[in-house]
């Protein structure tokens, strides 16, 4: 069997076959990879085996909602077409995993794009026949129903223990089965992880942020250093939101060596115009170069606003019938995206936005509500004096300044936005 079919998944059986170096190899059957994966893309160099199963990662796209696949707000990106940027990123993160071996944390604001970043680091990582599971966490997440489910998802075969002749493997069991009842213990899995062979597996646990166990956090690390004291064949990828590597994993003076933490910032311009270059080909409906501008500087670096944006003001172009997207349209957009993000605010906020608005000069106000944006909300007096209609009578000095709501910044940043364009 030639390797390009092997490498684009064309087998659509398990079929046990022979490698080139005449050694035994099973090719099961998975979905073909997009056609562009190749395109551009920094990518995994070798193959981590032959083996490849998961579908998670190839989801087809259902139809419809031409301008919901082009610019997705409410989903990450799941699609090369529709992921834009990041190839630095991208290439620190293979490295770090495929020549480094390191478990990789992958950190950074809301709505920056790490999760996006994770389901295209998991396509790539599976064309490199890497075995991937994702999870996504909740607040109740532990380390015992957490990889007792991705456990469960491993095929036996995948483990020293499993011979592929076995009768054990043939009725489907799984890595789970090799775990006793008792609650699981980093010791307990790593000990069953250290017997995965004839491949590498990718664990991916994004979300990180959520759960509400600090238990499950420092057991994570554990289970780091013991993997990578034991140079095991797993590897772990983290994502979640958290201003610093520390916040998010604890314990990092023991693993310090094996876990790379990368911050997720926001994208530069020309990122930026790489979404609405996507968004437009999907789309088939061009936006012309004063909006793209203008838009891309609304966007303040974040690919959710430059979506969210370009989805609106192409609604705005096809209600009206147009053939393309213009600067009117951004600013019906712009103008509707504020009105209702001013809606969802409790009235408290809104009364902050309108005094805000009222009483601080625009550009100054600007600069302080891109600032908290791209700062986790957080925003000083002593940097941005001007804001002092927030400081309810406080005194005046180095004081930290909160929102009525962590949707008030994004509101005025709409309503200024709007007004400037
Ligand atoms: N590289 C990218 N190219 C195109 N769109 C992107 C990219 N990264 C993110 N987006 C868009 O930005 C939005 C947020 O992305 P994503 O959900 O990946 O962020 P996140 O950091 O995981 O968010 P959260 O902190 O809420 O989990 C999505 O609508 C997604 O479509
Ligand atoms: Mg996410």
């Amino acid at each position: 069997m030639s390797w390009i079919r092997k490498l684009f998944g064309l087998v659509k059986n398990a079929d046990p076959t022979e490698d080139e170096d005449g050694q035994a190899t099973l090719v099961v059957s998975g979905p073909a990879a997009p056609a562009n994966l190749a395109g551009g893309l920094p990518r995994f160099s070798g193959l981590a085996n032959e083996i490849e199963a998961d579908r998670s990662y190839s989801r087809e796209l259902s139809a419809g909602h031409r301008l919901g696949r082009a610019y997705p707000v409410s989903q990450p990106v799941s699609d090369l077409r529709q992921f834009a940027g990041r190839r630095e990123l991208l290439t620190s993160v293979i490295r770090s995993i495929e020549e480094r071996r390191m478990h990789v944390v992958l950190y950074g604001d809301r709505g920056i794009g790490k999760t996006s970043l994770l389901h295209i680091i998991a396509l790539l990582a599976k064309d490199a026949r890497y075995l991937v599971r994702y999870s996504s966490c909740s607040a109740s997440s532990d380390l015992d129903s957490t990889f007792r489910a991705i456990a469960e998802d491993i095929p036996l075969l995948y483990h020293e223990k499993g011979d592929p002749t076995s009768a054990q493997v043939e009725s489907g069991k799984t890595l789970a089965d090799l775990f006793d009842a008792s609650r699981l213990t980093p010791a307990a899995l790593s000990e069953v992880l250290d017997g995965v062979s004839g491949t590498r597996l990718l664990i991916i646990l994004d979300e990180f942020d959520r759960t509400e166990k600090p238990e499950f956090r420092r057991e994570v690390a554990e289970l780091i250093k013991n993997l990578s004291d034991r140079s095991s064949k797993v590897q772990i990828l983290i994502g979640g939101v958290a201003e610093n590597l520390s916040e998010l994993v604890r314990q990092i003076p023991s693993i310090r060596r094996n876990l790379l933490g990368i911050p997720v910032g926001r994208m530069s311009d020309t990122e930026l115009a790489e979404i609405l270059t996507n968004g437009q080909a999907i789309s088939g409906l061009p936006i012309d170069k004063i909006a793209q501008d203008r838009l891309i500087g609304s966007a303040n670096g974040s690919p959710y606003l430059a979506n969210l944006i370009a989805h609106q003001a192409s609604s705005r172009a096809i209600e009206r019938g147009g053939k393309t997207v213009t600067a009117t349209d951004l600013k019906d957009g712009l103008g509707m995206m504020a009105r209702e993000q001013m809606l969802r605010l409790p009235e408290r906020a809104q009364q902050q936005v309108e005094k805000l608005l009222a009483q601080v000069p625009h550009e100054q106000l600007r600069a302080a509500v891109g600032h908290a944006l791209e700062h986790f909300g957080h925003v000083s007096l002593k940097q941005f004096p001007a804001l002092k209609a927030m400081a309810d009578g406080k005194p005046a000095g180095d004081i930290s300044l909160a929102f009525e709501d962590d949707g008030v910044p994004l509101t005025i940043w709409l309503r200024l936005a709007e007004l400037e364009n």
